[in-house]
């Protein structure tokens, strides 16, 4: 089954919406089998972003990643990478539609609220890199073993 890696960043945290968040994800349908609220080191926000190191938005996107706390997500599901970025929307939040994170919550492209993998081959670097092994669990979604 696919996976993707979604993060919540610091102002989606700071601004509350962890809830929010994870609650269009479980109304989708996608199953969360990691998550760790956690603030990131210099060295894991330069790997993560890595690709961009040369553009000259770098250094802010860094400094703005490593401010404060972040909810790192591992999701599973059908062609969850795709429907992943769907939920997410676009970079910049002005061409993301209402109906997705950005286009309700997010303002600037700098700070745009939640981080989503952008294909199957960067979802499954970007899970290896942010999560170990053990900290991805394999369970069914069987709600109907839990209804009283
Ligand atoms: S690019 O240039 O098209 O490859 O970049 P893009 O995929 O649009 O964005 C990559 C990540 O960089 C962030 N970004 C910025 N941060 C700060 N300032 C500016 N101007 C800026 N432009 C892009 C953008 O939010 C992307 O972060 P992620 O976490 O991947 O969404």
């Amino acid at each position: 089954m696919e996976k993707t890696f979604l993060m919540i960043k610091p102002d989606g945290v700071g601004r509350g919406l962890i809830g929010e968040i994870v609650k269009r994800i479980e109304n989708k349908g996608i199953k969360i089998v990691g998550a760790k609220l956690m603030t990131v080191s210099e060295e894991l926000a330069k790997t993560h972003y890595g690709e961009h190191s040369e553009k000259p938005f770098f250094g802010e996107l860094v400094d703005f990643i490593t401010s404060g706390p972040v909810f790192a997500m591992v999701l599973e599901g059908e062609n969850v990478v795709e429907i992943g970025r769907t939920l997410v929307g676009k970079t910049n939040p002005a061409e993301s539609t209402p109906g997705t994170i950005r286009g309700d919550f997010g303002m600037t492209v700098g700070k745009n609220i939640i981080h989503g993998s952008d294909s199957v081959a960067s979802a499954e670097k970007e899970i290896a890199l942010w999560f170990k092994e053990e900290e991805i669990l394999s369970y069914d979604l069987v709600t109907s073993a839990w209804v009283y």
